[in-house]
């Protein structure tokens, strides 16, 4: 087996191969003057299976294109099996036509990925409407979660624990992770009016005193989902909050929004940034040893 690193592969790449004791090779990129992407394997590849990481949390398109340019390129040099190995995969908040015209993005990057990959494995996909990734799929899709690693984190970590979910598909990590904590939990729900504009609602009260509220997602983006959970936290006598997630994407002054409104933030290392204190190459790299 040979662990390829994409562009934005190499902070996990090297340590999934660390923990397979496997061959490891970052592929090499770079642009012609026009823009184009030259994209150029350095490692024999015959016979051999390729595990081709990237996780594309940055220049999304160039970031797909590479994994394309390099999965065609492995088939033709002569390797066995290519695997993606996407610690974030993007394009899955995309799963209908929401307005008029609209690419379903979700159903076509996957059919581009079905194309040039034997398989695909994710880490927590921001699965919606399609629960599955084999309807979404064709190819043999598996989906590993950072779940348990986000529990221990907090049981390590923070005392007294509340979890809460922001919306109403946040169940998947947060119910999930309170119960392994045997915490209390609740879901809150959320109404999305732009990319920065979101308004969320408690349904159930919650008794936060002594308690430290803990909001678990699975993707930071803008922050606004988490600031605007944070405010009804606040409301309900929340001081200090936390907000573990797994996809710490943070665009814009994400971060320092968060810091300001004092709430701690940590992610996992799907994308690499100050926060990414829990380390999911472990979890990667024994879901590679059964493929
Ligand atoms: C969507 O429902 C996701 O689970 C996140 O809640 C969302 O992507 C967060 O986005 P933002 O940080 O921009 O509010």
């Amino acid at each position: 087996m040979l662990i390829v690193s994409g562009t934005h592969g190499k902070h996990i790449g090297r340590l999934i191969a660390g923990k397979l004791k496997s061959g490891y090779s970052a592929l090499i990129v770079d642009k012609f003057p026009d823009g184009e992407l030259r994209v150029r394997l350095s490692c024999p590849l015959k016979g051999k299976n390729i595990i081709l990481v990237q996780s594309f949390y940055k220049n999304i398109s160039d970031s797909v294109l590479e994994v394309i340019l390099a999965a065609e390129t492995a088939r033709e040099l002569g390797a066995k099996k290519i695997v993606l190995a996407a610690p974030y995969f993007p394009y899955m908040r995309q799963d209908k036509r929401f307005h008029s015209g609209e690419s379903v993005s979700q159903r076509i990057i996957a059919g581009l990925i079905d194309r040039y990959f034997d398989a695909v494995l994710m880490l927590d996909p921001h699965l919606h409407r399609k629960s599955k990734l084999q309807g979404i799929f064709r190819i043999k899709a598996q989906k590993l979660t950072a779940n348990s690693l986000m529990a221990d984190y907090i049981k390590k970590r923070i005392k007294n624990p509340v979890i809460i979910g922001p919306d109403g598909e946040s169940y998947k990590w947060a119910s999930a992770v309170a119960e392994m904590l045997g915490a209390e939990s609740r879901i809150l729900s959320k109404k999305r009016h732009s990319s920065y504009h979101v308004k969320v609602r408690l349904n159930k009260k919650i008794d936060l005193s002594n308690k430290n509220a803990v909001i678990v997602d699975d993707i930071v983006s803008t922050g606004h989902t988490i600031l605007e959970t944070a405010k009804v936290l606040r409301r309900l006598g929340a001081k200090k909050m936390y907000c573990i997630c797994v996809h710490g994407i943070f665009v814009n002054d994400a971060l320092k929004k968060l810091k300001k409104a004092n709430i701690e933030v940590v992610s996992t290392n799907t994308i690499p940034s100050k926060m990414s204190k829990i380390d999911v190459s472990g979890v990667i790299g024994e879901s590679l040893q059964q493929i």
